[in-house]
Protein backbone atom coordinates (compact mmCIF):
# COMPACT_ATOMS: atom_id res chain seq x y z
CA UNK A 1 0.00 0.00 0.00
CA UNK A 2 1.31 3.31 -1.02
CA UNK A 3 1.84 5.98 1.38
CA UNK A 4 2.93 9.92 1.58
CA UNK A 5 6.29 11.04 3.35
CA UNK A 6 6.54 14.66 4.54
CA UNK A 7 9.44 16.74 5.57
CA UNK A 8 7.69 20.19 7.22
CA UNK A 9 9.11 23.38 7.16
CA UNK A 10 9.31 24.31 3.75
CA UNK A 11 7.49 26.95 2.13
CA UNK A 12 5.31 26.75 -0.68
CA UNK A 13 5.40 29.42 -3.52
CA UNK A 14 4.35 29.20 -7.15
CA UNK A 15 1.14 28.41 -9.19
CA UNK A 16 -1.22 25.34 -8.78
CA UNK A 17 -3.62 24.38 -11.45
CA UNK A 18 -7.02 23.58 -9.65
CA UNK A 19 -8.77 20.26 -11.30
CA UNK A 20 -12.37 19.84 -12.50
CA UNK A 21 -15.21 19.13 -9.18
CA UNK A 22 -15.28 15.64 -8.46
CA UNK A 23 -18.36 16.30 -6.66
CA UNK A 24 -19.48 18.19 -9.88
CA UNK A 25 -18.59 15.55 -12.06
CA UNK A 26 -20.13 12.22 -10.63
CA UNK A 27 -23.76 13.21 -10.86
CA UNK A 28 -22.73 14.62 -14.60
CA UNK A 29 -21.64 11.30 -15.17
CA UNK A 30 -24.54 9.56 -13.76
CA UNK A 31 -27.24 12.35 -15.65
CA UNK A 32 -25.68 11.15 -19.06
CA UNK A 33 -27.72 7.86 -18.81
CA UNK A 34 -30.84 10.16 -19.16
CA UNK A 35 -29.63 9.94 -23.14
CA UNK A 36 -29.15 7.14 -25.37
CA UNK A 37 -26.53 10.09 -27.57
CA UNK A 38 -22.94 10.50 -27.50
CA UNK A 39 -21.56 13.04 -25.14
CA UNK A 40 -18.20 14.60 -24.25
CA UNK A 41 -17.03 15.55 -20.69
CA UNK A 42 -14.17 17.50 -20.39
CA UNK A 43 -12.54 18.98 -17.55
CA UNK A 44 -12.69 16.01 -15.55
CA UNK A 45 -10.20 15.59 -12.50
CA UNK A 46 -8.13 12.29 -12.87
CA UNK A 47 -9.08 10.55 -9.76
CA UNK A 48 -10.29 7.01 -8.27
CA UNK A 49 -13.60 8.22 -7.68
CA UNK A 50 -14.56 9.10 -11.58
CA UNK A 51 -12.88 5.86 -12.65
CA UNK A 52 -15.26 3.88 -10.38
CA UNK A 53 -18.60 5.52 -11.76
CA UNK A 54 -17.22 5.20 -15.19
CA UNK A 55 -16.85 1.47 -14.39
CA UNK A 56 -19.90 0.97 -13.02
CA UNK A 57 -21.76 2.82 -16.43
CA UNK A 58 -19.15 0.17 -18.80
CA UNK A 59 -20.57 -3.07 -16.34
CA UNK A 60 -24.51 -1.55 -17.61
CA UNK A 61 -23.29 -1.69 -21.20
CA UNK A 62 -22.23 2.14 -21.74
CA UNK A 63 -19.58 2.65 -24.42
CA UNK A 64 -16.66 4.79 -22.79
CA UNK A 65 -13.40 6.33 -24.22
CA UNK A 66 -11.79 7.70 -20.78
CA UNK A 67 -8.05 9.38 -21.49
CA UNK A 68 -7.37 11.23 -18.10
CA UNK A 69 -9.73 14.46 -17.85
CA UNK A 70 -11.93 13.80 -20.80
CA UNK A 71 -14.56 11.10 -21.33
CA UNK A 72 -16.89 10.27 -24.39
CA UNK A 73 -19.72 8.37 -22.73
CA UNK A 74 -22.65 6.94 -25.08
CA UNK A 75 -25.67 5.05 -22.76
CA UNK A 76 -27.36 4.41 -25.99
CA UNK A 77 -26.10 0.42 -25.36
CA UNK A 78 -26.98 -0.08 -21.71
CA UNK A 79 -28.29 -3.84 -21.05
CA UNK A 80 -28.31 -3.93 -17.58
CA UNK A 81 -30.10 -2.11 -14.96
CA UNK A 82 -28.35 -3.68 -12.04
CA UNK A 83 -25.49 -1.55 -10.10
CA UNK A 84 -23.85 -3.64 -7.97
CA UNK A 85 -22.01 -4.10 -4.67
CA UNK A 86 -18.43 -4.54 -5.36
CA UNK A 87 -18.82 -1.33 -7.44
CA UNK A 88 -21.17 0.69 -5.03
CA UNK A 89 -19.08 -0.28 -1.82
CA UNK A 90 -16.21 1.29 -3.14
CA UNK A 91 -18.39 4.62 -3.96
CA UNK A 92 -21.19 5.89 -1.72
CA UNK A 93 -22.13 8.23 -5.07
CA UNK A 94 -22.63 5.03 -7.11
CA UNK A 95 -26.44 5.86 -5.86
CA UNK A 96 -26.52 8.49 -7.83
CA UNK A 97 -27.68 5.57 -11.11
CA UNK A 98 -30.63 5.29 -8.96
CA UNK A 99 -32.97 8.25 -10.77
CA UNK A 100 -31.58 8.32 -14.14
CA UNK A 101 -31.81 4.73 -13.85
CA UNK A 102 -35.40 4.16 -12.94
CA UNK A 103 -36.37 7.34 -15.37
CA UNK A 104 -35.12 6.17 -18.00
CA UNK A 105 -36.05 2.25 -17.92
CA UNK A 106 -38.49 2.39 -15.46
CA UNK A 107 -36.69 -0.07 -13.19
CA UNK A 108 -33.41 -0.86 -11.71
CA UNK A 109 -31.50 -2.01 -9.01
CA UNK A 110 -28.82 -0.24 -6.53
CA UNK A 111 -26.72 -1.88 -3.72
CA UNK A 112 -27.11 -0.01 -0.65
CA UNK A 113 -23.89 2.22 0.12
CA UNK A 114 -24.23 1.39 3.42
CA UNK A 115 -22.05 3.84 6.35
CA UNK A 116 -19.02 4.80 5.98
CA UNK A 117 -16.43 6.69 8.76
CA UNK A 118 -17.72 9.86 8.62
CA UNK A 119 -21.33 8.54 9.78
CA UNK A 120 -24.58 6.14 8.87
CA UNK A 121 -25.15 8.29 5.67
CA UNK A 122 -28.72 7.11 4.95
CA UNK A 123 -30.50 7.41 1.56
CA UNK A 124 -34.15 7.22 2.77
CA UNK A 125 -34.61 10.69 1.63
CA UNK A 126 -34.07 9.63 -2.01
CA UNK A 127 -36.25 6.63 -1.60
CA UNK A 128 -39.25 8.80 0.25
CA UNK A 129 -39.17 11.07 -3.09
CA UNK A 130 -38.70 8.62 -5.41
CA UNK A 131 -41.66 6.96 -4.32
CA UNK A 132 -43.57 10.18 -3.86
CA UNK A 133 -43.26 9.91 -7.72
CA UNK A 134 -44.63 6.76 -8.14
CA UNK A 135 -41.67 4.34 -7.38
CA UNK A 136 -42.67 0.78 -5.69
CA UNK A 137 -39.25 0.33 -4.17
CA UNK A 138 -38.48 -2.97 -1.89
CA UNK A 139 -35.09 -3.04 -0.10
CA UNK A 140 -33.98 -7.21 -0.35
CA UNK A 141 -30.54 -8.23 -0.08
CA UNK A 142 -28.85 -5.52 0.33
CA UNK A 143 -30.23 -3.94 -2.72
CA UNK A 144 -32.69 -0.94 -3.56
CA UNK A 145 -35.64 -2.83 -6.05
CA UNK A 146 -37.17 0.05 -7.50
CA UNK A 147 -39.93 0.02 -10.56
CA UNK A 148 -42.06 2.61 -12.13
CA UNK A 149 -43.40 0.06 -15.09
CA UNK A 150 -45.51 3.06 -16.29
CA UNK A 151 -42.90 5.73 -16.02
CA UNK A 152 -41.65 8.47 -13.37
CA UNK A 153 -45.05 11.37 -12.43
CA UNK A 154 -44.13 14.82 -11.27
CA UNK A 155 -44.51 15.24 -7.86
CA UNK A 156 -44.33 17.82 -5.05
CA UNK A 157 -40.92 16.62 -3.00
CA UNK A 158 -40.48 18.66 0.46
CA UNK A 159 -36.95 16.99 1.64
CA UNK A 160 -37.00 17.27 5.58
CA UNK A 161 -33.44 17.67 5.31
CA UNK A 162 -30.88 19.83 2.53
CA UNK A 163 -29.50 16.81 0.96
CA UNK A 164 -26.96 17.20 -2.34
CA UNK A 165 -27.13 13.66 -3.66
CA UNK A 166 -31.14 13.29 -2.99
CA UNK A 167 -31.41 16.51 -4.74
CA UNK A 168 -29.44 15.61 -7.62
CA UNK A 169 -31.30 12.12 -7.76
CA UNK A 170 -34.58 13.51 -8.00
CA UNK A 171 -33.56 16.48 -10.79
CA UNK A 172 -32.34 13.37 -12.70
CA UNK A 173 -35.06 11.83 -11.92
CA UNK A 174 -37.71 14.23 -12.58
CA UNK A 175 -36.30 15.53 -15.96
CA UNK A 176 -38.45 12.30 -17.17
CA UNK A 177 -40.76 12.02 -15.55
CA UNK A 178 -44.74 12.44 -16.61
CA UNK A 179 -45.42 16.44 -15.17
CA UNK A 180 -44.09 19.02 -13.49
CA UNK A 181 -41.95 18.09 -10.08
CA UNK A 182 -41.30 20.88 -7.33
CA UNK A 183 -38.59 20.28 -5.27
CA UNK A 184 -38.60 22.15 -2.35
CA UNK A 185 -36.08 22.84 0.64
CA UNK A 186 -33.42 21.70 -2.18
CA UNK A 187 -29.63 21.60 -1.98
CA UNK A 188 -28.20 24.59 -3.84
CA UNK A 189 -24.69 23.71 -3.91
CA UNK A 190 -23.00 24.76 -7.36
CA UNK A 191 -22.47 20.72 -7.74
CA UNK A 192 -26.11 20.69 -8.48
CA UNK A 193 -26.38 24.01 -10.28
CA UNK A 194 -24.07 22.40 -12.63
CA UNK A 195 -26.17 19.35 -12.70
CA UNK A 196 -29.10 21.34 -13.61
CA UNK A 197 -27.95 23.39 -16.08
CA UNK A 198 -26.78 20.52 -18.05
CA UNK A 199 -30.40 19.08 -17.99
CA UNK A 200 -31.72 22.53 -19.01
CA UNK A 201 -29.46 22.76 -21.65
CA UNK A 202 -30.62 19.54 -22.92
CA UNK A 203 -34.35 21.06 -23.59
CA UNK A 204 -35.54 20.33 -20.06
CA UNK A 205 -37.78 23.29 -17.89
CA UNK A 206 -36.17 23.59 -15.22
CA UNK A 207 -36.85 26.83 -12.66
CA UNK A 208 -35.42 28.21 -9.92
CA UNK A 209 -31.76 26.71 -10.32
CA UNK A 210 -29.47 27.83 -7.81
CA UNK A 211 -32.13 28.24 -5.27
CA UNK A 212 -34.10 26.30 -2.74
CA UNK A 213 -37.03 25.48 -4.85
CA UNK A 214 -36.47 23.84 -8.27
CA UNK A 215 -39.86 23.11 -10.77
CA UNK A 216 -38.89 20.56 -13.31
CA UNK A 217 -41.10 19.73 -16.40
CA UNK A 218 -40.61 16.21 -17.38
CA UNK A 219 -40.08 14.65 -20.73
CA UNK A 220 -42.70 11.76 -20.31
CA UNK A 221 -39.90 9.47 -20.81
CA UNK A 222 -38.02 11.36 -23.97
CA UNK A 223 -34.65 10.80 -23.16
CA UNK A 224 -32.29 13.91 -23.79
CA UNK A 225 -29.75 14.85 -26.08
CA UNK A 226 -26.74 17.02 -23.96
CA UNK A 227 -24.71 19.05 -25.41
CA UNK A 228 -20.46 18.42 -24.53
CA UNK A 229 -19.77 19.55 -20.58
CA UNK A 230 -16.99 21.10 -19.33
CA UNK A 231 -16.21 20.54 -15.13
CA UNK A 232 -16.61 22.91 -13.18
CA UNK A 233 -13.96 24.03 -10.62
CA UNK A 234 -13.34 21.69 -7.34
CA UNK A 235 -13.54 24.24 -4.80
CA UNK A 236 -12.66 21.89 -1.49
CA UNK A 237 -9.17 21.18 -4.00
CA UNK A 238 -9.14 25.01 -3.97
CA UNK A 239 -10.21 25.57 -0.65
CA UNK A 240 -7.29 23.35 0.57
CA UNK A 241 -4.54 24.28 -1.59
CA UNK A 242 -5.37 27.57 0.25
CA UNK A 243 -4.67 26.01 3.60
CA UNK A 244 -2.07 24.33 2.48
CA UNK A 245 -0.70 28.30 2.35
CA UNK A 246 -1.96 29.85 5.02
CA UNK A 247 -0.88 26.90 7.24
CA UNK A 248 2.85 27.35 6.00
CA UNK A 249 2.73 31.65 5.64
CA UNK A 250 2.90 31.28 2.01
CA UNK A 251 1.86 33.35 -0.83
CA UNK A 252 1.05 30.94 -3.53
CA UNK A 253 -1.83 31.51 -6.45
CA UNK A 254 -4.84 29.26 -7.94
CA UNK A 255 -5.78 29.19 -11.50
CA UNK A 256 -8.99 27.82 -13.11
CA UNK A 257 -10.69 28.76 -9.69
CA UNK A 258 -13.98 30.04 -9.06
CA UNK A 259 -13.53 32.27 -6.21
CA UNK A 260 -17.68 32.79 -5.92
CA UNK A 261 -17.81 29.20 -5.00
CA UNK A 262 -15.06 29.79 -2.31
CA UNK A 263 -16.50 32.72 -0.62
CA UNK A 264 -16.94 30.79 2.54
CA UNK A 265 -13.55 29.72 2.97
CA UNK A 266 -12.05 32.79 1.54
CA UNK A 267 -14.01 35.38 4.69
CA UNK A 268 -13.02 32.46 7.63
CA UNK A 269 -9.18 33.00 6.03
CA UNK A 270 -9.61 36.66 5.79
CA UNK A 271 -11.11 36.96 9.69
CA UNK A 272 -7.67 34.36 10.24
CA UNK A 273 -5.25 37.19 8.70
CA UNK A 274 -4.94 36.27 5.64
CA UNK A 275 -5.80 38.48 2.19
CA UNK A 276 -6.32 37.86 -1.33
CA UNK A 277 -6.46 39.25 -4.70
CA UNK A 278 -9.13 37.80 -6.34
CA UNK A 279 -9.22 37.82 -10.74
CA UNK A 280 -12.00 36.17 -12.60
CA UNK A 281 -10.41 32.79 -12.61
CA UNK A 282 -7.44 32.67 -10.16
CA UNK A 283 -6.35 33.80 -6.67
CA UNK A 284 -3.52 34.87 -5.19
CA UNK A 285 -3.86 34.24 -1.38
CA UNK A 286 -1.26 36.58 1.27
CA UNK A 287 -1.10 34.93 4.49
CA UNK A 288 -0.07 37.48 7.56
CA UNK A 289 3.46 36.01 9.81
CA UNK A 290 1.14 34.92 12.66
CA UNK A 291 -2.84 33.69 12.10
CA UNK A 292 -5.25 34.44 14.29
CA UNK A 293 -8.10 31.72 15.51
CA UNK A 294 -11.66 31.53 14.00
CA UNK A 295 -14.76 29.48 14.98
CA UNK A 296 -16.52 27.53 12.46
CA UNK A 297 -19.98 26.32 12.24
CA UNK A 298 -20.64 23.32 9.05
CA UNK A 299 -23.51 24.58 7.10
CA UNK A 300 -24.79 23.34 3.03
CA UNK A 301 -24.29 26.28 0.59
CA UNK A 302 -23.30 29.19 0.61
CA UNK A 303 -22.35 28.16 4.57
CA UNK A 304 -19.00 26.85 5.41
CA UNK A 305 -18.73 23.29 3.81
CA UNK A 306 -18.18 20.25 5.72
CA UNK A 307 -15.71 19.04 3.30
CA UNK A 308 -13.50 21.71 4.43
CA UNK A 309 -13.85 21.30 7.85
CA UNK A 310 -10.74 19.39 8.86
CA UNK A 311 -8.38 21.38 6.37
CA UNK A 312 -9.02 24.37 8.45
CA UNK A 313 -8.71 22.39 11.51
CA UNK A 314 -5.15 21.96 10.37
CA UNK A 315 -4.65 25.27 9.98
CA UNK A 316 -6.27 26.04 13.07
CA UNK A 317 -3.95 23.64 15.22
CA UNK A 318 -1.10 26.03 14.55
CA UNK A 319 -3.05 29.42 15.47
CA UNK A 320 -2.49 31.24 18.62
CA UNK A 321 -5.41 30.78 21.17
CA UNK A 322 -8.70 28.84 21.04
CA UNK A 323 -10.98 28.10 18.02
CA UNK A 324 -14.44 26.40 18.31
CA UNK A 325 -15.25 23.89 15.41
CA UNK A 326 -18.91 22.65 15.07
CA UNK A 327 -19.86 20.11 12.66
CA UNK A 328 -23.52 20.28 11.70
CA UNK A 329 -23.85 17.87 9.13
CA UNK A 330 -22.15 14.54 9.92
CA UNK A 331 -22.38 13.13 12.98
CA UNK A 332 -18.81 11.35 13.01
CA UNK A 333 -16.43 13.71 11.17
CA UNK A 334 -13.70 14.59 13.34
CA UNK A 335 -11.62 11.33 13.01
CA UNK A 336 -9.01 13.60 12.01
CA UNK A 337 -8.70 14.36 15.60
CA UNK A 338 -6.84 11.79 16.68
CA UNK A 339 -4.39 11.66 13.78
CA UNK A 340 -3.91 15.58 14.53
CA UNK A 341 -3.19 15.13 18.53
CA UNK A 342 -0.54 12.32 17.23
CA UNK A 343 0.90 15.48 15.59
CA UNK A 344 1.37 17.31 18.56
CA UNK A 345 -2.20 19.27 18.31
CA UNK A 346 -3.68 20.08 21.19
CA UNK A 347 -7.94 19.12 20.01
CA UNK A 348 -10.57 18.62 22.77
CA UNK A 349 -13.86 16.81 21.48
CA UNK A 350 -17.35 17.19 23.41
CA UNK A 351 -20.12 15.81 21.22
CA UNK A 352 -20.34 17.21 17.69
CA UNK A 353 -17.90 20.33 18.59
CA UNK A 354 -13.96 20.92 18.73
CA UNK A 355 -11.74 22.82 20.97
CA UNK A 356 -9.08 23.61 19.12
CA UNK A 357 -5.81 25.23 21.03
CA UNK A 358 -3.01 26.45 19.06
CA UNK A 359 0.53 24.79 20.17
CA UNK A 360 3.63 26.40 18.57
CA UNK A 361 4.93 23.31 16.76
CA UNK A 362 3.64 20.36 15.89
CA UNK A 363 6.03 16.87 15.50
CA UNK A 364 5.81 14.60 12.46
CA UNK A 365 4.75 11.38 13.20
CA UNK A 366 3.08 8.30 11.41
CA UNK A 367 -0.80 9.07 10.85
CA UNK A 368 -3.39 6.89 9.37
CA UNK A 369 -5.85 8.93 6.90
CA UNK A 370 -9.21 7.78 7.42
CA UNK A 371 -11.92 9.63 4.86
CA UNK A 372 -11.16 11.77 2.02
CA UNK A 373 -11.06 14.93 3.80
CA UNK A 374 -9.22 14.13 7.01
CA UNK A 375 -6.54 12.77 4.85
CA UNK A 376 -6.13 15.99 3.25
CA UNK A 377 -5.56 18.04 6.94
CA UNK A 378 -2.88 14.92 7.82
CA UNK A 379 -1.67 16.16 4.67
CA UNK A 380 -1.20 19.85 5.94
CA UNK A 381 -0.20 19.39 9.20
CA UNK A 382 2.52 17.49 7.95
CA UNK A 383 3.76 20.42 5.71
CA UNK A 384 4.37 22.86 9.12
CA UNK A 385 5.25 19.29 11.17
CA UNK A 386 8.92 19.14 12.88
CA UNK A 387 10.62 16.43 10.78
CA UNK A 388 9.37 13.46 9.11
CA UNK A 389 5.48 12.77 8.77
CA UNK A 390 4.23 9.13 7.08
CA UNK A 391 0.91 9.71 6.06
CA UNK A 392 -0.60 6.02 5.66
CA UNK A 393 -4.18 4.65 3.58
CA UNK A 394 -3.63 7.81 1.25
CA UNK A 395 -6.36 5.20 -1.17
CA UNK A 396 -8.60 7.45 0.55
CA UNK A 397 -6.54 10.93 -0.71
CA UNK A 398 -6.36 9.57 -4.41
CA UNK A 399 -10.20 9.04 -4.69
CA UNK A 400 -10.59 12.71 -4.47
CA UNK A 401 -7.16 14.71 -5.30
CA UNK A 402 -6.07 14.83 -8.05
CA UNK A 403 -1.95 14.42 -8.23
CA UNK A 404 -2.12 15.51 -4.63
CA UNK A 405 1.86 14.98 -4.03
CA UNK A 406 2.73 16.09 -7.76
CA UNK A 407 0.59 19.37 -6.71
CA UNK A 408 2.49 20.07 -3.45
CA UNK A 409 5.58 19.23 -4.78
CA UNK A 410 5.51 21.55 -7.57
CA UNK A 411 4.91 24.61 -5.27
CA UNK A 412 8.27 23.39 -3.08
CA UNK A 413 6.79 20.57 -0.89
CA UNK A 414 9.69 18.06 0.17
CA UNK A 415 6.73 14.81 0.02
CA UNK A 416 7.60 11.58 -1.71
CA UNK A 417 4.86 8.77 -2.75
CA UNK A 418 6.50 5.60 -1.34
CA UNK A 419 5.25 1.87 -1.02
CA UNK A 420 5.11 0.05 1.98
CA UNK A 421 7.82 -2.75 2.57
C1 LIG B 1 -22.41 15.31 -0.72
C2 LIG B 1 -20.94 15.34 -1.09
C3 LIG B 1 -20.07 15.29 0.17
C4 LIG B 1 -20.47 16.41 1.13
C5 LIG B 1 -21.98 16.38 1.40
C6 LIG B 1 -22.45 17.58 2.21
C7 LIG B 1 -20.88 14.27 -3.26
C8 LIG B 1 -20.48 13.09 -4.06
N1 LIG B 1 -20.65 14.21 -1.93
O1 LIG B 1 -22.64 14.07 -0.06
O2 LIG B 1 -18.70 15.45 -0.22
O3 LIG B 1 -19.79 16.23 2.36
O4 LIG B 1 -22.71 16.41 0.15
O5 LIG B 1 -22.12 18.76 1.59
O6 LIG B 1 -21.33 15.28 -3.77
N2 LIG B 1 -29.18 12.55 4.77
C9 LIG B 1 -30.24 11.81 5.30
N3 LIG B 1 -30.98 11.07 4.43
C10 LIG B 1 -30.76 11.03 3.09
C11 LIG B 1 -29.68 11.80 2.57
C12 LIG B 1 -28.92 12.56 3.43
O7 LIG B 1 -30.46 11.82 6.49
O8 LIG B 1 -31.49 10.34 2.37
C13 LIG B 1 -28.34 13.35 5.67
C14 LIG B 1 -26.86 12.90 5.69
O9 LIG B 1 -26.66 11.81 6.58
C15 LIG B 1 -26.17 14.17 6.14
C16 LIG B 1 -27.01 15.27 5.47
O10 LIG B 1 -28.26 14.69 5.17
O11 LIG B 1 -26.24 14.31 7.52
C17 LIG B 1 -26.41 15.82 4.19
O12 LIG B 1 -26.07 14.75 3.32
P1 LIG B 1 -26.06 14.89 1.74
O13 LIG B 1 -26.15 16.33 1.39
O14 LIG B 1 -27.05 13.98 1.16
O15 LIG B 1 -24.58 14.37 1.39
P2 LIG B 1 -24.14 13.54 0.13
O16 LIG B 1 -24.94 13.92 -1.05
O17 LIG B 1 -24.04 12.10 0.51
Amino acid sequence: MDYLEIIGGKKLFGTVTISGAKNAALPVIAATILSDKNITLTNLPNVVDIRTLLKLLNMLGATINHDKTVAEINNGSISSTKAVYEIVSQMRASILVLGPLLARFGECEVSLPGGCAIGQRPIDLHLKALEAMGATIEIKGGYVRAEAKNGLKGAKIIFDKITVGGTENIVMAAALAHGTTQIINAAKEPEVVQLCEMIRDAGVKIEGIGSNELTIEGTAGKTLHFPNIEIIPDRIEAGTYLCAAAITHSSITLDKVNPTHIRASISKLEMMGCSFNLEETRITIFPQASLKPVDLITSEYPGFPTDMQAQFMAVLTTCEGESLVEERLFENRFMHVSELNRLGADIWLKGNTAAVKGVKTLYGANVMATDLRASSALVLAALVAEGNTKVRRIYHLDRGYDNLEGKLLSLGVDIQRKKES
